[in-house]
């Protein structure tokens, strides 16, 4: 079998785990992608910091630059615009194949990437970017791929599902149900992009584009988070017979008003009969309602190391297999011209 070489940006929650796999499976993925994977690199800030024991400490670096140019398939972890996307920028220039979890900068930075990835010949998954363990990138992009998708409604946001929960049913007040999603390795280094709703936002973005090949970025996105939730809303809410949840809200609208497509963030009153009424904790779940198929919903683990590791695991199986086997690896959709509707017409 050949080696391929493998560079880790970034060593958190989700990158220790995604390192552990790697190193205790060897003779898995070997077997399931046709090639054997060698770790050649882990960048981080700070080498000497505590650290899961998981992951080799001779193998942590602090020159990110060359991890990102010397590999064939480059793992991005870090989180954030920059510097993952100048570092993403190089990996392609390198042409190494590119895997990130990087909702945000998919988000913000999308077409410039497939752009990039294209440029080079090379190869751009992000299946982790969106509700952790749960295969909803592959499912949007290929398996809907016949179909006309009409809607899609998630909660994909374990933390702030996770804060709602516990407020609820533990009487916790919103500081300690943070506290807890945090300690769970839930939430982003900066839980301020869960509680507002903006780790949210960049899935529905991403969400929105595939299911409905529309450029959706992060700015046509509305959000309202839940920092303004009170124990008392969630308890009339239970008094209505219903959950509160923050959703992420992509539709198709063709009527005399409207014809494009809205996407937005927002806590919502959901009906305790509702599939989503039932997803409770770290759990994301995504109905998708397309023409031909009809409803559909996928549901797991959204957050945390392991599941999100599952995730980037199985994007480092397809692009190693890509690149020893050949074949067609996924491409940025074509795009339809279906205008994202104004907040009014929403
Ligand atoms: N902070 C995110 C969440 C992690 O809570 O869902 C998964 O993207």
């Amino acid at each position: 079998r050949p080696t391929l070489r493998v560079g880790v940006l970034g060593s958190g929650t989700v990158g220790s785990q995604v390192i552990r796999l790697l190193l205790e499976q060897a003779d898995d993925f070997a077997a399931r992608s046709g090639a054997r994977l060698e770790i050649t690199g882990v960048a981080v800030r700070d080498v000497d910091a505590p650290r899961d024991e998981a992951v080799p400490r001779e193998l942590l670096t602090d020159d990110a630059q060359a991890v990102a140019t010397s590999n064939d398939i480059v793992i991005e972890l870090i989180g954030g615009i920059e510097p993952a996307r100048t570092l993403i920028l190089a990996a392609f220039a390198s042409g190494a194949s590119v895997i990130t979890g990087n909702k945000a900068l998919i988000a913000a930075h999308g077409p410039e990437l497939y752009a990039a990835a294209a440029e080079a010949n090379t190869d751009f998954y992000y299946e982790a970017a969106v509700a952790g363990a749960i295969p909803v990138v592959y499912a949007l992009r290929e398996s809907m791929a016949g179909d006309r998708v009409t809607s899609v409604l998630g909660i994909v946001n374990g933390t702030t599902n996770y804060i709602l929960d516990e407020m609820s049913t533990k009487g916790l007040s919103f500081e300690e149900a943070l506290a807890a999603a945090q300690e769970l390795g839930y939430a982003e280094a900066d839980p301020t992009a869960d509680v507002d709703g903006l780790d949210a936002a960049a899935k529905a973005a991403i969400i929105a584009s595939l299911a409905f090949h529309t450029r959706v970025g992060m700015n046509d996105v509305e959000v309202e988070g839940i920092r303004s939730i009170t124990a008392d809303d969630i308890r009339e809410a239970h008094a209505s017979g219903c959950e509160l949840k923050l959703l992420a809200v992509a539709q198709r609208r063709e009527d005399e008003q409207a014809n494009g497509i809205s996407v937005r963030v927002h806590p919502a009153l959901v009906p305790a009969d509702h599939p989503l009424a039932s997803v409770h904790g770290g759990f994301n779940a995504v109905l998708v309602e397309a023409e031909a198929a009809g409803r559909l919903m996928f549901y797991g683990q959204g957050a945390g190391g392991t599941p999100t590791a599952s995730a980037v695991l199985s994007d480092v199986v397809a692009a190693a297999a890509h690149r020893v086997n050949g074949g067609q690896a996924p491409r940025e959709s074509s795009y339809a011209d279906l205008p994202i509707l104004p907040p009014e017409l929403a």
